[in-house]
Parts: structure tokens; C-alpha cells; sequence
């Protein structure tokens, strides 16, 4: 019997992995995190599968389900939104595994934020403007921060931010982003990208808390940065045509042939 976690992406139901699909597929039960994951993956279920949605219940009465799987000798899929690699709740579910001996395996997804760029035909990272992502949070009700991971302390680097959890926080998020970023720096929120109901509302920081005016809650990304939107940047000396490397060597060496 194993556990096996799938990242059941940000909403659109194909934009799961093959592979987390067909191990939905495999196992006799499901149970997904309810308050995110899109029930049209539930589909992928093999008929009479046991599935529960685990928005209303602790971890232990999670881990209850999975014991009574192990001992049943069942496979279970656990499908939480996005990846699994952040605020997914994996870490406490595998140490708990972990102690009670019970064999796993992890399936990435596609997360919030990859979908929340392509929704603004972005990519998050362009030459001399901004090589770096951060994907942060601020302070909720069930998570406090380490003291140095603020807004203010990376608003210092002038880094890309992605800021999750945070739409209730937005002019707190402004406030704190305001002294390094400036009033024009662009800012767009996108609330359940990939969803039929998807939303963008681009603006600046001067102008972002009157843009959303309240209007998005909950599943809502806030990106900020000189990235977005901008034409003016230089191009990435990758593909430029006197660039060596390795797959396009310039002076006689050998390509492996492989494309570009
Ligand atoms: C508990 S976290 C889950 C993150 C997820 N594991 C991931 O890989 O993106 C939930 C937060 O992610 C963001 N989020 C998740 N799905 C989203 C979507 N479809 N559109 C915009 N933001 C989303 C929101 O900031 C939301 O508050």
C-alpha cells in the first residue's frame, strides 16, 4: 500500500501530469483537499472509489483515513492545489508517514503561480529587469512568518513577488512595497487563474487597492514587479546568433546535434 500525493494544479482539471492522472486512476481512494482542488479531477477515480474531501478535517482524521487504507491495503491519491512543494501541508503528512512506516510518493503540479503568469502572458523573469522570484506569503490567522521574511526585507532585493494568501492584506502588501517599488510599479492580481471564472486586474502600486476595490477574495495571486509588462528589455544572449555554447558551438567545436 502506498500514498501516493499528486499535485492536482491550479484549477484547470488538464492541467494535471499524466502521471497524476493515471495514479488518481490506480488507486482505490481518493481524498482530496476540497477547498481548491477542482472536483472534476474526481472523474479520473476508478468506479466505486472511496473519496473524501479533507477541507473539514484535522490532520488526524486524515491520517485515520490513510491508516484504515493501509490496513485495508489500499493505494491512496492525495490531491492538494498546485504543487506540493509549497503551503501544500506535505511536510506534516510525510513526517507522520515517515513514523508510521507507511511508503509514499510525491507527483509535482502545475502551481498558482506559473498559471497566474501565463493567464498575463508574462514570463517572470527577463534579463537586467528581474532574475528572481520570490514566492512569499504574508502573516495569517494559522501562520505566523519568520521574523525576517517581510514584504519590507524583500522589497530591498527589487526581486519579482509572488505573494500568496495575501489578496485580504492588499494594502498592507502596498504599504510595505511602496518605499522600494515605487508608486509605478507594475501590479497585477489574478484571481483563480486557469478557472473558468478567471480574473486579471493589472494596475501599479498607486493604483491596485482601487483596482481590485475589494471585488477579489481568497484564491487571488499578487504579482509584483518591473517584469510585468515590460517591452523594453534587452534579449537573452541565449539565442543570440553569435553566442557560443554548447549545443551551438561558433568556432568549430562539436554540436551534439541537440536543438536549441
Ligand atoms: C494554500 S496555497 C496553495 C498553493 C499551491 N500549493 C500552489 O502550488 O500554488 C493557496 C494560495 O495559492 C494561491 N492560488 C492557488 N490557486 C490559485 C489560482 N488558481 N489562482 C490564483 N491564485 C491561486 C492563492 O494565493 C491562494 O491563497
Amino acid at each position: 500500500m502506498t500514498v501516493h500525493f499528486i499535485g492536482a494544479g491550479p484549477g484547470a482539471p488538464d492541467l494535471i501530469t499524466l502521471r497524476g492522472r493515471d495514479r488518481i486512476a490506480a488507486c482505490p481512494v481518493c481524498l482530496y483537499a476540497g477547498s481548491l482542488v477542482p472536483t472534476a479531477l474526481l472523474a479520473h477515480c476508478p468506479p466505486g472509489a472511496h473519496i473524501v474531501n479533507t477541507a473539514p478535517l484535522s490532520l488526524d482524521q486524515i491520517m485515520d483515513h490513510i491508516i484504515q487504507a493501509h490496513a485495508a491495503g489500499y493505494d491512496v491519491a492525495r490531491l492538494h492545489s498546485g504543487d506540493l512543494s509549497v503551503w501544500s501541508a506535505l511536510g506534516e503528512q510525510l513526517r507522520a508517514l515517515r513514523a508510521l512506516g507507511i511508503p509514499f510518493t510525491i507527483t509535482p503540479g502545475v502551481p498558482a503561480f506559473a498559471a497566474a503568469a501565463a493567464a498575463l502572458e508574462s514570463e517572470l523573469t527577463l534579463p537586467a529587469l528581474g532574475q528572481s522570484l520570490v514566492l512569499t506569503r504574508t502573516p495569517g490567522r494559522a501562520s505566523a512568518m519568520p521574523p525576517r521574511e517581510t514584504l519590507v526585507a524583500f522589497a530591498q532585493t527589487g526581486a519579482t513577488l509572488a505573494i500568496h494568501l495575501s489578496i485580504h492584506n492588499l494594502a498592507q502588501v502596498v504599504a510595505d512595497l511602496l518605499p522600494d517599488y515605487g508608486g509605478d510599479c507594475p501590479v497585477a492580481v489574478v484571481w483563480r487563474a486557469s478557472w473558468p471564472d478567471e480574473r486579471v486586474v493589472r494596475a501599479t502600486l498607486d493604483t491596485i487597492v482601487a483596482a481590485v476595490a475589494g471585488t477579489m477574495e481568497r484564491t487571488a495571486l499578487i504579482l509584483v514587479g518591473r517584469v510585468l509588462g515590460a517591452t523594453d528589455f534587452a534579449e537573452s544572449s541565449l539565442y543570440a546568433a553569435d553566442y557560443d555554447r554548447r549545443f551551438r558551438p561558433q568556432h568549430g567545436g562539436e554540436s551534439d546535434g541537440a536543438p536549441a
